[in-house]
């Protein structure tokens, strides 16, 4: 009888050779916690399409930073709710504006003991919901929406942010933030460019998380890129790091791997990647059903995500994953 001559199976015989020869580690120290700030409501609202998520007051928000910490997270992102939302996005970059007011209250509390993030666009300000500035015949004006997202930063770093991450996909992002921010004296603020971003489906449980609905037909195809490319997303990245990117992004996360994958080899920046609402909510929505088991799928996707070449992991799955005992 022919006897296999090699047995790979040899070392997945118990959990401790298993964890002995594991080849990725998910931790604390992987994971950002993206955070939603409301202003005007006395207490935290939950996201119907986004179970276990909430749009924080800033009491919440505060507790739920405290409690991230204590779990020893790395890191924690926002993205505000603004009571007002005009067609210049002007909360974006108002000093009393909900994401600098939370981010001065974080700072003065948590500052040397998390990584205070501030998503960085327009489109949770403005009315029309895009994420920059809107011509009158419907275009979003690339050069105009630069001189609003340097105004933003501006903002973010004087309130406390350590990094601020442009999501809104425009042309020269990164370096008119850079220069905006090193003209106001902050140069040690970091710079996570969301650089290789697709519009994707996968964000519809977001747009409820902060209220956007996008006028004119709805899509952002005119700046976010199209899903049948890859070679783009090296070409934006490289871009980015031209401009000063500290890290980049790739998002979202699972359906974009083989993005990740070739970033990783091209690339020595820290590479970050988002697992955005659509992800979270489709294993959060099979799980309440008891298609799958959600916390195992979920540690699986992340997985797969640092495997693929990721340093860090933006997911409303941190806390649940902290809590949960998922992570090594
Ligand atoms: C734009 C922004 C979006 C997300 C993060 N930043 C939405 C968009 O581009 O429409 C999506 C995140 C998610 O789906 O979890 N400010």
């Amino acid at each position: 009888m022919p006897f296999p001559a090699h047995r790979p199976r040899r070392l997945r015989t118990t959990p401790p050779l298993r964890r002995l020869v594991a080849e990725t580690r998910l931790g604390v120290d992987d994971l950002i916690a993206p955070l939603f700030v409301r202003e005007g409501i006395d207490s935290p609202a939950p996201i119907a399409s986004m179970p276990g998520v909430f749009q924080h007051t800033l009491e919440s928000l505060t507790n739920e930073v405290a409690g991230l910490v204590d779990l020893g997270l790395a890191a924690v992102i926002l993205f505000g709710v603004p009571v007002t939302k005009d067609p210049l996005g002007s909360a974006a970059s108002d000093p009393d504006g909900i994401v600098q007011v939370a981010l001065r209250e974080l700072r003065d509390r948590y500052g040397d003991e998390i990584v205070l993030m501030a998503d960085l666009c327009l489109d949770e300000y403005t009315d029309h919901g895009h994420c920059g500035i809107v011509t009158p015949d419907g275009r979003v004006d690339n050069d105009a929406t630069l001189q609003r997202y340097a105004a933003a930063a501006v903002a973010q770093a004087r309130a406390g942010a350590a990094v601020v991450a442009p999501s809104g996909m425009m042309d020269g992002q990164v370096a008119a933030i850079r220069a905006a921010l090193d003209g106001d004296g902050h140069q040690d603020v970091s710079i996570l460019a969301y650089s290789a971003k697709y519009a994707s489906g996968l964000y519809g449980p977001f747009r409820d998380a902060v209220d956007v609905t996008i006028a004119g037909g709805g899509t952002r195809d005119a700046y976010q890129q199209d899903f049948r490319n890859r070679r783009e997303s090296m070409r934006e990245i490289e871009l980015d790091i031209e401009e000063g990117a500290d890290m980049v992004m790739v998002k979202p996360a699972v359906t974009y791997l083989d993005v990740l994958a070739e970033a990783r080899q091209r690339f020595d920046v820290p590479l970050a990647a988002y697992h955005v609402s659509g992800e979270y909510s489709m294993i959060k929505a099979a799980g309440e059903r008891g298609w799958i088991d959600a916390p195992r799928v979920a540690l699986e996707q992340l997985t797969a995500v640092k495997r693929a070449g990721a340093d860090a992991i933006l997911t409303y799955f941190a806390r649940e994953a902290a809590e949960g005992g998922w992570l090594r």
